[in-house]
């Protein structure tokens, strides 16, 4: 049996801020249980819903010599859908009411203490992974912990590392002396060739250097973030390392978006009977957020993070020229304070055509996926993008940009040859955009039985783990030997 051990900051059903969550929580639960013993670390955040702090169990704790202290590492465990979960815990590190905070030293100091205390519970719990898959910066030390002091001694000799990139925009960056004095690594860790960077010493880079090999969540974006525009200062060594570097599409979770058995939507429907069925949501929607009545009406969803990322300047941009259009929008999500009252200003604006939801919720996020005609996500960039996946299942035609994985995942709708699965945009530019969305709006209108055509595409498309777990399962087993 070989043995993986999951390491991340936040995973379904756990803990979520964005699409690393889901990544986390659905991954291992597709990897083959037959070869493959699959463990996940994860903080004990407070934050966490009680429901599941209820489910965790105290395992142990000890002290652990942490930035000239003596810390506390309490050990929990949980199983969840055949998965062994453990959970580090340590209040002073974890508090608070959200599980990242916007001090980036604290953050820097919080998950410097998580890598290492992820590495001293493994020789406690008795696991003693082939491999370890690293997600994102903050689990960036761990391949550099690895082949430092944790190399003496057996235990941790021949254990491999991977790193995930699920986005490049966040490092873990702060100056090199203080984040010598945090991680207690030795001086000439500090040099270009290993953590610094531009003058800071980089956790993230660590990891990149570090491990084994690297992947990131899709095949364009791991082509892209090699370009000084989607590389974030790491192009250079992201080049260096390419033979190690792969890209592997995620999937998502196809038990918990199908829309045959989705408990949160108002009329459950599939690919065959989604032309009669499909508007019963919108229906019902249209009620709850107090839009305009009207089956007819385009209804395009917007589910997102509202950060830079996401585009949402471009549709600020055209917001007033878009709502001349005969179109509804529904937007969820929380993030930064110009876009969440950009919103909220365009749904008092437009009341009857905009609704704005400026918190995150689950259900709604479920119904906004099953009632949409056409949904909206012109990334700046996108490692992967899960929202698009979503959308497919649930026959709801995406609209994106043609980055990282947008690219990959939505086919462009190509009236000559009737193909497709979506539409897309090249060019980071709002008209470009707000032409593509009139395009649909056409083939919504006037082409029904083309759009339809494309619900049929988009249906039929599989973005469920199972080609991707395998990919990963390939990789274990090429770096294990
Ligand atoms: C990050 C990326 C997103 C990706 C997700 C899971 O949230 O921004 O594109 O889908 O991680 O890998």
């Amino acid at each position: 049996m070989k043995k993986i051990l999951f390491v991340a900051s936040e995973g379904v059903p756990f803990i979520k801020t964005g699409g690393l969550a889901d990544v986390v929580g659905s991954l291992p639960k597709c990897i083959d249980k037959e070869y493959f013993d699959v463990r996940v670390i994860l903080p004990k955040y407070t934050c966490m819903k009680q429901e599941m702090k209820d489910k965790l169990e105290y395992v142990t704790h000890f002290y652990m010599d942490f930035n000239w202290k003596n810390e506390y590492v309490g050990v929990l465990t949980a199983e969840v859908e055949g998965i062994r979960y453990y959970f580090i815990d340590n209040e002073g590190y974890f508090g608070g009411f959200k599980p990242y905070s916007d001090n980036a030293l604290y953050e820097i100091e919080k998950y410097s203490y998580f890598c290492k205390a992820a590495l001293s519970i493994l020789p406690i719990v008795g696991f003693q992974p082939d491999i370890i898959h690293c997600h994102d910066w903050q689990t960036g030390l761990i391949p550099v912990y690895l082949k430092e002091r944790f190399h003496e001694g057996d235990f941790f000799r021949s254990i491999k590392s991977i790193m995930t990139i699920h986005n490049l925009k966040f490092q873990g960056k702060w100056n090199p002396r203080t984040v010598q004095n945090i991680t207690g690594l030795p001086e000439y860790y500090f040099t270009s060739d290993k953590l610094e960077a531009y003058g800071d010493a980089n956790l993230l880079k660590g990891g990149l250097v570090y491990a084994d090999a690297i992947t990131t969540v899709s095949n364009t974006y791991a082509e892209e973030i090699k370009t000084p525009f989607y590389g974030e200062g790491l192009d250079g060594l992201l080049r260096a390392r390419s033979g190690d570097l792969r890209g592997i599409v995620n999937g998502i979770d196809y038990e918990e978006f199908n829309p045959e058995t989705d408990k949160y939507i108002e009329r459950p429907y599939n690919a065959v009977n989604f032309r009669k069925e499909k508007v019963k949501n919108k229906r019902a929607l249209q009620k709850e957020l107090g839009l305009c009545q009207d089956d007819k009406k385009m209804m395009i969803g917007l589910v997102s993070r509202l950060t830079d990322q996401k585009g949402l300047d471009l549709i600020a941009y055209i917001m007033d020229e878009l709502c001349q259009d005969d179109i509804q929008l529904v937007v969820l999500g929380t993030g930064e304070e110009r876009y969440e009252n950009c919103f909220r200003h365009f749904d008092w604006k437009y009341s009857d055509k905009v609704s704005a939801n400026i918190y995150y919720s689950d259900p709604l996020s479920h119904k906004i996926y099953a009632s949409c005609d056409a949904f909206l996500m012109p990334s700046l960039f996108e490692p992967c993008g899960l929202s698009q996946l979503m959308s497919l299942r649930y026959g709801t035609v995406p609209i994106v940009r043609e980055t990282g994985g947008l690219k990959d995942t939505v086919e462009p709708y190509n009236e000559y040859e009737s193909r497709g699965t979506g539409f897309s945009f090249a060019n980071y530019n709002a008209h470009e955009m707000l032409h593509t969305i009139r395009y649909a709006e056409h083939i919504y209108y006037d082409k029904k039985r083309e759009w339809n055509k494309i619900i049929d595409r988009a249906m039929a498309v599989d973005f469920s783990w199972k080609v991707s777990a395998a990919k990963y399962q390939e990789m274990y087993d090429w770096l294990i030997g």
